[in-house]
């Protein structure tokens, strides 16, 4: 039996369909090279612990809940777990710091209790799934598939398949931490209670983003970064239209395109957070430094 592992999960980048996705809408996401990595150990001083690039996370009731929803689905004595978490990227603010962390701690958990191959995998699923109904309150799963798998790929949660990967050729996205953590199960249940009580419009609205994403995933595959960029800043549009963005998100975003970019939107729930932003090849340091004066600005080779 092993004393100890280790386990990682990737951050993700959603680049269209944030939200509709959880009413079965198409989206588009990847997978980020940082993350979350994770480090078990059977311990008689148990405890959970998680350094992120702000210093030591405090653990709060959310996180306990969805520890232990986490923990429930694995074969192990919680009281006898020392776990700690590095976590590479901001928190809270789109990048899919929650799912990073559950998948990071469910692989290291699924090594320390000798699972392997399918079952290891389908217990990890199970548990991040766990964990992101605490955070999420109904996640459509997107966050959880870049965590495990990464890489670019589209999501169509309602199909036999939902993850279908996507040959996109490499660029540069930079991305701005705009605003302050906000909470994605607040997010989600805001545009919920706007379609209770707008349903036709929201539909819609949700179908022109299921269109704009199906006209990206074909303009993404092809590298044409001006359609991409089009359609990012068309889904920004309906994204505001869902009350999801912000003063800050909205001028960062103007920012980007007043610098050159192709396109710039909010990624993630937003309430804050940060907004991806798509450089023109030639001139990705114009939009990078633009954003220095709205936030911490990273870039993302994908
Ligand atoms: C959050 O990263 C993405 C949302 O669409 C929620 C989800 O899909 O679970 C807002």
């Amino acid at each position: 039996m092993r004393a100890q592992a280790t386990g990682r999960g990737d951050a993700k980048l959603i680049v269209f369909g944030e939200h509709s996705v959880v009413y079965g809408r198409p989206a588009v996401a990847a997978g980020l090279p940082s993350g979350a990595e994770a480090t078990v150990r059977r311990s008689d001083d148990p405890g959970l612990t998680i350094d992120h690039p702000g210093g030591r996370l405090p653990v709060d009731d959310q996180l306990e809940v969805a520890a232990d929803a986490l923990l429930s689905v694995f074969d192990v004595d919680p009281d006898r777990l020392a776990i700690h978490v590095d976590i590479q990227i901001p928190v809270g603010v789109g990048l899919g710091s929650s799912a990073a962390l559950a998948t990071a701690i469910s692989r290291a958990l699924a090594r320390l209790t000798g699972l392997r191959g399918r079952e290891a995998n389908a217990t990890v699923e199970e548990a991040v799934a766990a964990s992101e109904t605490v955070f999420h309150g109904s996640p459509s799963g997107i966050d959880q598939c870049a965590a495990i798998d990464g890489r670019f790929f589209s999501f169509s949660p309602n199909d036999n398949q939902p993850v279908t990967r996507l040959d996109v050729p490499a660029t540069t996205w930079v991305v701005a931490r705009v605003g302050p953590p906000s909470s994605t199960a607040e997010m989600v249940a805001s545009v919920r209670q706007l379609r209770a009580r707008k349903r036709q419009f929201i539909e819609s609205l949700f179908d022109d983003v299921a269109d704009l994403t199906r006209r990206g995933i074909r303009a993404l595959e092809a590298g044409d970064w001006k359609t991409v960029g089009e359609a990012m800043n068309r889904n920004q549009r309906l994204l505001k239209k869902l009350d999801v963005s912000t003063p800050d998100l909205d001028v960062a975003c103007r920012a980007a395109r007043d610098a050159g970019a192709l396109g710039a939107k909010l990624t993630g729930a937003g309430g804050g957070g940060c907004i991806v932003a798509l450089p023109p090849a030639d001139d990705i340091d114009a939009v990078g430094r633009a954003l220095q004066d709205h936030g911490e600005v990273f870039r993302f080779e994908l």
